[in-house]
Order: C-alpha cells, then sequence, then structure tokens
C-alpha cells in the first residue's frame, strides 16, 4: 500500500527539520521498506505571503485526505502584524478542529546519551519513555460560559468552565489503552475527583472503559498534582499517562524538562477513528517553534522533527518495525556522539542540520 502523507514545513526552521524527513522518506522509499506518496503545501506566514491566508482551502482538502499530515513550525517576526485571523497559528488551529484532532500524544524519551541535559540526575531520567495523552479539544480551555463580568459592588468576576461528557471522556481513554498495549501495557489516569465533579466523572468513566474493552491493561488512578510530584521524583514509574486538557498542558510540558532540548521533543494529534477503515485522521509534529533566531542557518536539531515522522510510522502507517529502525538510529546517532547546538556541550563542534539528518540516515 503506499502511505499518504502531507508535508507542511511552515516558517523559519520548519522547512529545514522537514528537508531531513524528506530525506528519510526517501530512503524508505529506495529501500523497499515502504512506500509513500508525498504532498507538500504552505501553512502559516509562508501561506499568508502566498494567498494571504494561514492555510489555503486547497491544503485543508490536502489534509483531510492525507493519511498523516506533517507539520514543521509557524511563525515569526515577519508576521506579527498580520490581520488577526490570519496570524501564523490559525493554519494549525484550523487543523487541529477540522480534522477532529482530540488526543495529544507527547512522548517524554530520556535517551541515555543526553542524560546530563536534564533537569533530574541522570539515575532518575535514564532511558526514560513516558508517553502522555492529553484531552485536546474539551475541558476547561473551551467550556462555556467564559467571561469576565462585573458585579453590582464594582468587583469583577472571571469565569472558566470545565465540562466533559461521557462521550468525551470515553474516546481519549481508549486511544490511552490502545497506545499502552503496544507499549509497557500500564495507564495511569491523572485527575482530581476529590475536589471537581469532572475529575469524578472521569475516574468512573476510565474505569468502565476499562473494565469493558482493556482489562488486560493495568490502570492506576493518580490524583493530577500527586503525579506532578511522581513526575519529578521518579518519573519512569509510569508508562502511558492520560488527562484532560489541562492537566496535561501542564504535566507534558513538566515531563518534556526531563529530557533536555526543545529539539528533540516529538507530538502526535489523532483524531476519531472511521468506523469503515480503521484510520484515524492525524497530524504529527515538533513541540518547538520556528526558531527565528537560529532559522536559515542549518543550526536547528531535526530530531523533534524526525521522531514525529517516527511517531507517524507507527500510528498512523502500522509500520511499527521502520518506527523502531528510525528510532534506534536516533539512539545510536547519539549514543555515538552526533550532537547539533542545542544538545552539545558547550566549547565542542557541533553538527548542522543537514550533517545530523545524515548521521540518522548512516544509522
Ligand atoms: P521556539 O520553540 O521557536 O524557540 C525557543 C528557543 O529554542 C529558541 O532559542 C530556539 O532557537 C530554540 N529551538 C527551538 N527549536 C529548536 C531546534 N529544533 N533546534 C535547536 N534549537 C531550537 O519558540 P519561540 O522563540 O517562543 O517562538 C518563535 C516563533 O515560533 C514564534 O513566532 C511563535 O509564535 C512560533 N511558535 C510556533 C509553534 C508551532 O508552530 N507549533 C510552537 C511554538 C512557537
Ligand atoms: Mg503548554
Amino acid at each position: 500500500a503506499t502511505h499518504k502523507l502531507l508535508l507542511l514545513p511552515g516558517d523559519g526552521i520548519g522547512p529545514e527539520v522537514a528537508a531531513e524527513v524528506e530525506k528519510l522518506v526517501a530512503w524508505f522509499t529506495r529501500s523497499g521498506i515502504a512506500a509513500f506518496e508525498t504532498e507538500r503545501d504552505l501553512v502559516g506566514g509562508a501561506a499568508y505571503d502566498a494567498h494571504g491566508v494561514a492555510i489555503s482551502e486547497d491544503a485543508m482538502k490536502n489534509a483531510k485526505a492525507a493519511d498523516a499530515v506533517l507539520f514543521g513550525a509557524v511563525g515569526g517576526p515577519k508576521w506579527a502584524d498580520v490581520p488577526y485571523e490570519h496570524r501564523p497559528e490559525a493554519g494549525l488551529l484550523r487543523l487541529r478542529k477540522d480534522l477532529g484532532l482530540f488526543a495529544n500524544l507527547r512522548p517524554a524519551i530520556c535517551y541515555g546519551a543526553l542524560a546530563d541535559a536534564s533537569s533530574l540526575k541522570r539515575e532518575l531520567v535514564e532511558d526514560l519513555d513516558i508517553l502522555i495523552v492529553r484531552e485536546l479539544t474539551g475541558g476547561v480551555y473551551f467550556g462555556e460560559p467564559k467571561e469576565i463580568v462585573t458585579l453590582e459592588d464594582g468587583q469583577k468576576r472571571a469565569v472558566d468552565t470545565q465540562l466533559y461528557t461521557t462521550g468525551e471522556i470515553e474516546r481519549i481513554a481508549r486511544v490511552a489503552f490502545d497506545l499502552a498495549r503496544k507499549r509497557s501495557n500500564k495507564v495511569s489516569s491523572a485527575e482530581k475527583h476529590n475536589v471537581m465533579k469532572s475529575g469524578v466523572l472521569w475516574k468512573q468513566v476510565v474505569t468502565a472503559v476499562h473494565g469493558a474493552e482493556f482489562s488486560d491493561v493495568a490502570l492506576e488512578h493518580v490524583l493530577a498534582d500527586n503525579c506532578a510530584m511522581q513526575l519529578v521524583r521518579n518519573p519512569r514509574q509510569y508508562d502511558v499517562i492520560v488527562c484532560d486538557n489541562l492537566f496535561g498542558d501542564i504535566l507534558s510540558d513538566v515531563a518534556a524538562m526531563l529530557t533536555g532540548s526543545l529539539g528533540m521533543l516529538p507530538s502526535a494529534s489523532l483524531g476519531a477513528e472511521d468506523p469503515a477503515t480503521g484510520k484515524r485522521k492525524a497530524l504529527y509534529e515538533p513541540v518547538h517553534g520556528s526558531a527565528p533566531d537560529i532559522a536559515g542557518q542549518s543550526r536547528a536539531n531535526p530530531l523533534a522533527m524526525i521522531g514525529s515522522f517516527a511517531m507517524s510510522l507507527r500510528y498512523s502507517f502500522g509500520l511499527i518495525e521502520a518506527a523502531d529502525m528510525l528510532e534506534g538510529a536516533i539512539t545510536d546517532a547519539l549514543a555515538n556522539g552526533a550532537r547539533t547546538g542545542d544538545i552539545a556541550p558547550a566549547g565542542t563542534n557541533s553538527l548542522s542540520t543537514t550533517e545530523m539528518g545524515d548521521a540518522i540516515l548512516r544509522e
């Protein structure tokens, strides 16, 4: 089967790191491991310059037709003054909304060779491999009412509303359990049922989905604040952590700092499974932005983007061995000393973006 990949490199270092993925796509195709049909399109400032919008209708159509979208990064000082609705980020928000990407996957992997770059001691993080599954389209960031009102006594009152339905919790729970089966078979569900009704329902629904469909997976419930503490005390106790939008935002940033550089962090956002094909809409992107300070100098670390491509092999294309091979190449290249500037010790020589891509290809 031919796998349909849409590449949206975007702005700044986006095209530089995307070019390294294109080399890998070509290699996988040449070596007969997998055949990709790759489309390219514009997003963010690049799309605004060409079409006057942050993503064109044509690119949206391509995104909906693709098996996976690989997104670089958008934004930069050049577009600071474009109209709000056309700002570069609007392209990413439109993709998330129109593709219904409700499950955000943020792996936190600490490569042994980089363990000293972690915020924690090496012995706590060496070979750490956890996956945070964050609900991305519901909860307090979207719930209505959402407002600031003026009271009779002149004070103001701010309101945000945490809302979750059974269906929203069920579908994110299923994603987490399903992923756990492909990993170490353990899910930790983080909420605050002790003080929040949404936490009570979250815990009930996760427990019910587990009992009905995933009783082979180990499940534990953890209070979200305790989870934050445990992440910096003993992170390797976790495999998959599932949580709502707000707690996931915070816990994934905590986990990110366990691993070292922003240039190393991949992510995936998944939509609902199509019952006819079993496929999900999916977008893969590095966590970092367009890094205007180093753009155009071949200094960007392409590993977050390459790791995002590896996630697409695993989760969208079902190419598990290819994903293992690519992730193994990252581990081996790092173990053999390959370093871009962001992860090289001060005063040592480092590789350019293209040299790092070549190092991965060699492995
Ligand atoms: P940033 O992630 O672009 O950069 C933060 C710092 O990390 C910079 O010093 C940068 O050089 C460094 N860095 C980031 N990625 C790197 C990589 N792969 N290799 C080496 N060093 C790397 O965040 P910042 O500076 O806050 O935002 C810059 C622009 O990116 C803004 O326009 C912002 O809106 C946009 N942005 C876009 C995102 C996206 O497309 N998803 C996410 C975050 C920011
Ligand atoms: Mg955040």
